[in-house]
């Protein structure tokens, strides 16, 4: 049960003197346990009211309306903290001043309720229509932005954002999740202070490859993991953005979240809509912990594709092969993966070019045809003979790229970004093509339709992308339009996932930018999952997937067991586990002993973890940053089955793992699994029967006795005799 009366109010203002009056209306955007209230002030232009747990959210005590606390503020309106929206006005006015003009509220099913408030400029044509889609029982607030006009001419929109709530509390802790290639999702926690703290991408694409657009925000302390305010929030938009935390006079915040405007003004055609991307809200009274449930619930459900189905346990060849291999390495690479307990075989980077073979990373991309010296007999024989062994098949592309040295280059040297009178950059030996371009977005969709077209025994795909922009121009785009690039781009690229999917709705898709530089939640509606990293060392591995799963759930977060930092076999199966398990190793080159434990945890994730882990509700039990040991459970929904992940990073002893989310009233039968065969657990308590409560309470020390030691400890509901 939540326990909203214990949780301090947040985010009252005092505000609205003449609330009570029915000419000023007071809109409330509600879930079971979140509100955000706004309402019309004496002025007519919107104000926030509260943002936080549903009951004080509503209460609107007397007072004079604070300007800084407008919903969405224009800049130039007299309102002096950072803006939502910068607008140049067809005549050059630079100012934009936003009225209430009508809202309503429409059901769109499954407890989905959907806002929309009208505002208008005092003067020009201009309509700016907040959009707010609450998710009732999984307590996630929506919020997105339409603007259009009628002026004579196109506007400038020189900042958008999609969402820019206030706070009011004593102090603010704002976590990150930052990095860079090879070390991704790192927690990084501050207490922000008076003045503007930035988060932000300006890479264009593979945009989050140093931050994904997602934070924590912790009321009044320090974000705890079970307990204290907390919000959450992510930016549904796979490019360059920018959250701008800003800290008032007053020790308010207002957090102006949405799309980098930088270098990305856009000129809005009369009677056009510009639709900003989302930015998913939720709070939670329970710590972080109450915030990623909250999260994951909503994801499985909205955020990610087919969110509940079950993910294939997956062989890639990446780390096994690179780009060295033939028919006959693959198709050795396919026996014995049905024994691994493997259900698919994903063929990664290298399949493809001719005139420029793709046998590493400086030629080929952009020539999507089988390469006739590798694999003679093309796609669908390279599935059928994986099927033959009863694994599926899937392959990599990366639609968006091209090498220089490439047939498409050289047909087609004026489809990449890049700027005139500049030498280009390379990232990776390639460049992007410039998604704008008709021609480019006919020739993506066409890589799509010719590899899994003509190959219909293709069920999986990785959609990578390997650079990010460092050129943003396009030979296409008109001058005054230039800008428009990195935006147009996204949508584009949209549009082709979102044709991949709905043309093969029987290919399953992962997405993946060098590791994690795409994982946010408007890619991930046309994915299953994404790629978290190609540090896949599973001692590392504890921290990225740890991070991660703060906004994301367990089936989005592949997680595979390879050979990486040369860790103890099953040191690596119990942390892949833990999320989306598959595999990348040379079957050949296992040893019979770490075959067998690759064997076990299959057979096990197979029988007994899968549906746990990926439709559980996870709760982080010991967090490795605040001691060398993790500890992470899923509890499934209905409390009779608990799984306890324990991965110990250094030499020390540490205090009790107490699992949370049980049902204290049921027996639970501890029981440690994953063993090596032979082995005895040693865990106190195994084989047990307690109940909740005292499981709870006490909790276990973990079975470990060194380093790079893990276990796996099920909980199973025992029935009364
Ligand atoms: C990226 C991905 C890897 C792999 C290579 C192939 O680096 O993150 O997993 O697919 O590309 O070139």
């Amino acid at each position: 049960m939540r326990q909203l009366s214990l949780v301090p109010i947040l985010i009252v203002f005092a505000l609205f003197p003449a609330i009570a009056q029915p000419a000023r209306p007071v809109i409330t955007i509600k879930t079971e346990h979140v509100g955000l209230t706004l309402a019309v002030g004496a002025d007519g232009r919107l104000y926030q009211a509260g943002f936080g747990p549903a009951e004080s959210s509503l209460r609107i005590p007397g007072g004079s309306p604070a300007r800084e606390v407008e919903a969405y503020p224009p800049y130039g309106n007299g309102q002096i903290t950072e803006p939502s929206l910068k607008v140049v006005h067809a005549d050059g006015n630079t100012s934009t001043d936003l009225f209430y003009v009508s809202h309503r509220a429409v059901e769109s099913g499954g407890g989905r309720v959907e806002t929309r408030i009208d505002l208008r400029d005092g003067h020009y044509p201009l309509q700016v229509t907040l959009c707010f889609r609450a998710y009732s029982s999984e307590d996630v607030i929506e919020q997105w932005v339409a603007i259009e006009h009628q002026e004579e001419k196109p506007i400038v929109l020189e900042r958008f954002g999609s969402s820019s709530p206030v706070f009011q509390a004593s102090g603010y802790w704002l976590t990150q999740l930052e990095g860079n290639y090879m070390r991704e999702a790192h927690l990084v926690e501050e207490r922000l202070t008076p003045g503007i703290k930035v988060l932000d991408s300006k890479l264009g694409i593979r945009a989050h490859q140093m931050r994904n657009p997602s934070f924590i925000l912790a009321i009044d302390e320090p974000a705890r993991e079970e307990s204290g305010a907390v919000f959450g929030a992510s930016l549904a938009w796979s490019g360059s953005f920018q959250f701008a935390f800003d800290v008032d006079w007053n020790n308010r915040l207002r957090a102006v979240c949405g799309i980098n405007p930088l270098g990305s003004s856009y000129r809005l055609d009369p009677r056009t809509v510009f639709r900003t991307p989302s930015m998913l809200w939720t709070f939670s009274p329970q710590g972080k912990g109450g915030m990623t449930r909250n999260f994951h619930r909503w994801a499985r459900k909205y955020g990610i594709r087919d969110g509940s189905a079950p993910r294939p346990i997956l062989l890639n060849n990446w780390e096994a092969t690179h780009f060295d291999f033939d028919e006959t390495k693959i198709v050795s690479l396919f026996d014995g993966a049905r024994d691994l307990g493997v259900e698919l075989f994903l063929l990664d980077d290298g399949w493809f070019g001719n005139k420029h073979p793709r046998n590493n990373d400086r030629a080929g991309l952009g020539d999507w045809q089988v390469n006739e010296k590798k694999l003679p007999h093309g796609l669908s024989h390279l599935a059928a003979e994986a099927q033959k062994r009863g694994v599926n098949f899937g392959i990599w592309i990366e639609p968006e790229m091209v090498n220089p040295a490439s047939e498409l280059y050289e047909k087609h040297p004026d489809w990449v970004i890049t700027q005139a009178h500049r030498e280009p950059l390379y990232g990776r030996n390639q460049m992007i093509l410039d998604l704008t371009r008709p021609e480019v977005q006919a020739h993506v969709r066409k890589v799509i339709d010719d590899t899994f077209g003509p190959n219909p025994g293709i069920r999986y795909t990785k959609w990578d992308c390997n650079r990010y922009v460092t050129q943003p121009g396009s030979s296409y785009l008109p001058p005054e339009r230039q800008e428009h690039l990195l935006v147009d781009y996204q949508l584009a690229l949209y549009d082709a996932m979102k044709y991949m999917a709905d043309r093969y709705p029987g290919v399953m898709a992962m997405v993946c930018a060098g590791g994690s530089g795409r994982v946010d939640y408007g890619a991930l509606r046309y994915f299953h999952g994404f790629w978290p990293s190609d540090n896949t060392d599973p001692v590392q591995r504890v921290f990225i997937q740890w991070g991660f799963s703060h906004f994301f759930p367990a089936p989005a977060i592949s997680a595979h067991v390879t050979d990486m930092g040369r860790r103890p076999a099953k040191f690596a199966v119990d942390v892949a586990l833990s999320g989306a398990f598959g595999i990348d190793r040379d079957v050949s080159k296992m040893s019979a002993e770490e075959r067998k434990t690759v064997i076990a945890g299959a057979r096990l994730y197979k029988e007994r973890l899968r549906p746990l882990v990926l439709g559980g509700d996870l709760y982080r039990l010991q967090s490795p940053y605040d001691r060398p040991q993790a500890a992470l459970s899923y509890v499934s929904p209905d409390r009779t089955r608990a799984v306890v992940f324990i991965y110990r990073l250094g030499e020390e002893a540490f205090p009790a793992i107490k699992p949370r989310g049980l049902d204290a009233a049921k027996k639970y039968r501890v029981r440690e699994i994953n063993l090596p065969e032979g082995a005895r657990s040693r865990l106190s308590i195994n084989d047990q029967v307690l109940d909740g409560a005292t499981l709870m309470e006490n909790g276990f020390s973990a079975p470990l006795r060194r380093a790079v030691e893990s276990a796996v400890i099920e909980l199973t509901e025992e029935e009364a005799q």
